[in-house]
């Protein structure tokens, strides 16, 4: 890769799973780099080389680019925002009760980043936000900077998906960025110059919209292929079969049709919802987005139902369940379906013996002790009423069927990811249950 003619100094406000890609790339590029968190314990580690997040490549590329000098921690703020002309603001913005994005992270960084400013800085958003948010980060930047310096507020949205993200960040479909003036404009191109992708240059609500509305939009296609499935369901006809036949139409798209139990992650549920709210104070009702939230959680409720119908009485049954994350190749335990679903076996009395790859950790802080968390995905079959599947790793994908059969009490898989074909699995001796498959 190309390195940029104009390498900037640049600070990310938030080192998680946005933060910590984005700045390690843009330092790999050939930028400077400064990643700050008040978290002192996620900076503490990220001095000693531990990487907080499970990212496939990240650790190298951390480790590579401290080595080299472009990309250093700190819990300083204000040194941070000193030594960058280019501030990313990457903290999280978390759903509140109401469904409404949390935007106190957005406002705080952006006083602290006000504060601390003695020369022009280019404010960049690069969390997820509300239309209009950028009007408000600037506003905050002029109340709050007591030397009246000059300031651009850019909107940056960020596309990357956990477990393929620096491949994301780095080979993207499009770069977009939301800008008021040329100068700023400029300074983003040069940022992003190595990066071969299209450079959408919009205003800053537009920016913010295509967030919101390419992740509601995705989240559509999810819930679209689940409501396909009920109607697979009852209609003697497979779910596979009908999104591929669809799929191959290039105006439809193969992708985000998989039928299951499901989206969840901190990102899908919390901007559908936040864009809900967005619409609805802006005095649009965005009624189809309000179905597909609800489609998504039928189909948590759906997949509980067929466990229980699979094992008759769950109380006492012993269940093993495969994959804890929200999706393959990440730790992210926030909104994952597996949440629901132990709850509720939990509750009415099974043992769950789980294996994650990654997520033991980040699922031990959710879901504490309702869960025996075992070490491998063979030990989680011992003497298991049935197996569950939650989490399409690819350690799943090919088992050795005899072992499984062995290990289980009794052959009953329920997969919520439609990993395997049900023919073959009948064929193997298994009863096997999975979604929209007739
Ligand atoms: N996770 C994803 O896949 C993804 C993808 C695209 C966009 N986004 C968006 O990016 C944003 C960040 O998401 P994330 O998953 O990286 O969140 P995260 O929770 O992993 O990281 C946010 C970090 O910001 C830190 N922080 C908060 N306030 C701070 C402050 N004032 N000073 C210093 N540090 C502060 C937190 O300690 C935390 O480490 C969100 O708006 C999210 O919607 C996330």
């Amino acid at each position: 890769m190309n390195k940029p003619s104009n390498p900037h100094t640049l600070a990310f406000i938030g080192a998680g799973y946005v933060g910590l890609v984005s700045g390690t790339c843009l330092a790999e590029i050939g930028h400077t780099v400064v990643l700050v968190d008040n978290n002192e314990s996620k900076i503490e580690k990220l001095k000693n080389g531990h990487i907080p997040i499970y990212e496939p490549g990240l650790e190298d590329l951390v480790k590579k680019n401290v080595k080299e000098g472009r990309l250093t921690f700190t819990t300083s703020l204000k040194k941070a925002v000193e030594q960058s002309e280019v501030i990313f603001i990457a903290v999280n913005t978390p759903p509140m009760a109401n469904g409404k994005a949390d935007l106190s992270y957005v406002a705080g960084a952006t006083r602290e980043i006000a504060e601390a400013a003695t020369s022009y800085k280019v404010i960049v958003d690069k969390s997820t936000v509300p239309v209009k948010t950028g009007e408000r980060v600037l506003e905050t930047v002029k109340q709050y900077n007591k030397h009246g310096l000059d300031f651009d507020v850019v909107s940056n949205p960020e596309f990357l998906r956990e477990g393929s993200a620096i491949e994301d960040f780095m080979k993207p479909d499009r770069i977009v960025v939301g800008v008021e003036n040329e100068r700023a404009a400029k300074i983003m191109r040069e940022i992003y110059e190595p990066i071969k992708a299209p450079f959408i240059e919009t205003n800053v609500n537009s920016a913010e919209l295509i967030k919101h509305a390419s992740n509601s939009f995705l989240a559509m296609k999810i819930s679209f292929a689940n409501a396909l499935a009920r109607i697979c369901e009852l209609s003697n006809a497979n779910i596979d079969q009908v999104t591929y036949g669809m799929g191959l139409d290039s105006r439809i798209g193969k992708s985000f049709l998989n039928a299951g139990i499901g989206y969840g992650g901190s990102c899908f549920p919390k901007d559908v919802s936040a864009f809900i709210t967005i619409a609805e104070d802006l005095g649009y009702n965005f009624d189809v987005l309000k179905e597909v939230e609800k489609i998504n959680s039928d189909m948590r409720e759906l997949f509980i139902q067929k466990i229980e119908k699979a094992l008759w009485i769950t109380k006492g049954k012993k269940i093993a369940l495969w994959g804890l994350a929200f999706k393959a190749n990440t730790d992210d335990m926030r909104n994952a379906p597996s949440i629901t679903i132990v709850e509720k076996l939990h509750k009415d009395g099974a043992i769950i013996a789980a294996y994650d790859p990654e997520a033991k950790h980040t699922a031990k802080e959710v879901l504490g002790d309702k869960v025996q968390y075992v070490s491998s995905k063979e030990e989680a079959l011992k003497d298991a009423d049935a197996l569950v599947i939650v989490t399409e790793w690819d350690e799943f994908k090919n088992p050795d069927w005899e072992v499984v059969k062995k290990s289980l009490h009794n052959p009953i898989i329920i997969d919520g990811r439609n990993m395997f074909d049900p023919k073959e699995m009948e064929k193997l001796g298994f009863v096997y249950h999975s979604v929209g498959r007739g």
